[in-house]
C-alpha cells in the first residue's frame, strides 16, 4: 500500500457512520445512503480480480464505495484513475465523498464530474472514454438506472464489469434484466447478504452487439 495512504479514514467512517463537512460543519449519518463494508469489500475484490486500472461511478455520494474502489485502484499502477459522477456532491453532499478520499489520501486518483448521469456518460462517451469496472449508485428510477447501465455497457470493455448497489428495487432488478435478456450480459454476483443494499455484478458481452434492428425480447 502507498504510504500517503490512511486506512484508518475509511474504517472510521464505517465505524462511526457519521461525518461532519468541513465545508459548512454539517453533520451527517451516512447510513443506509453509503453502502456497507460488505458491499465495499465485494466491489474492491471484484476490481482487484479483473486487475482494474480505470474505474467509473455513478454517485459518489459519502464515497464508501469510492473508498472501496480507489484503495484497489491504488495497487494497479501509475496510470490507474476513477470517475465519480454525482450533481449533489456540493450541496446535498457537503463534499463529503471528496473530504474522506482526501483524508483517506486517495483523492489524485479521482476526477469528479459534478452532473447527472444522463449527461456526464454520453459526454464520456463522445470523448473516447473506456472503463474496466463501473459502480451504479446514483438516481434509482428505472429510467435513471436503465440509461446508467447502457451507457456504462458502452464505456466499459468489452466482458468487463458493471456493480450494480440496490438490486432489490423493482427498477434496478428491470434495468438488469434488460441487460443480461437483451444484451447477452451475464450476472456473475447477486448478494443479499445485507438486507438494505442487495447488490449484482455483472459480465459485459465479450462480443459485439449483432442484434437485427427489430430485436426484443422481453424483460
Ligand atoms: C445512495 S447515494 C450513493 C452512495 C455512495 N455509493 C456511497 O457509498 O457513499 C446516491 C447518489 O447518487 C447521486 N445521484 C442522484 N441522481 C444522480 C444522477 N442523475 N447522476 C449521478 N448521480 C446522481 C446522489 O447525489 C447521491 O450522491
Amino acid at each position: 500500500m502507498p504510504a500517503s495512504q490512511r486506512p484508518e479514514v475509511r474504517e472510521r467512517l464505517l465505524r462511526d457512520g457519521e461525518i461532519v463537512a468541513r465545508s459548512d460543519g454539517s453533520r451527517h449519518s451516512i447510513f443506509p445512503v453509503a453502502i456497507g463494508a460488505r458491499e465495499g469489500q465485494a466491489l474492491e475484490a471484484w476490481a482487484r480480480r479483473e486487475g482494474a486500472q480505470r474505474s467509473i461511478e455513478v454517485g459518489l455520494g459519502y464515497g464508501v464505495a469510492a473508498l472501496f474502489l480507489c484503495a484497489a485502484l491504488a495497487e494497479a499502477g501509475p496510470d490507474s484513475g476513477h470517475v465519480a459522477i454525482d450533481p449533489n456532491q456540493a450541496t446535498r453532499f457537503a463534499g463529503c465523498g471528496i473530504q474522506v478520499l482526501a483524508d483517506a489520501g486517495l483523492a489524485d486518483l479521482v476526477d469528479l464530474v459534478e452532473e447527472p448521469s444522463e449527461i456526464a456518460l454520453p459526454g464520456l462517451l463522445a470523448e473516447g472514454r473506456e472503463f474496466d469496472l463501473a459502480f451504479v449508485d446514483g438516481n434509482h428510477r428505472f429510467d435513471g438506472v436503465f440509461l446508467d447501465v447502457v451507457y456504462l455497457g458502452r464505456l466499459v470493455r468489452r466482458g468487463g464489469i458493471v456493480m450494480v448497489d440496490d438490486h432489490q428495487l423493482p427498477a434496478v432488478a428491470r434495468a438488469v434484466s434488460f441487460c443480461v435478456r437483451n444484451l447477452g450480459w451475464s450476472i456473475e454476483e447477486a448478494s443479499t447478504d445485507d438486507p438494505r443494499h442487495h447488490w449484482a455484478v455483472l459480465r459485459t458481452a465479450a462480443a459485439p452487439d449483432t442484434r437485427p434492428y427489430d430485436h426484443f425480447v422481453d424483460f
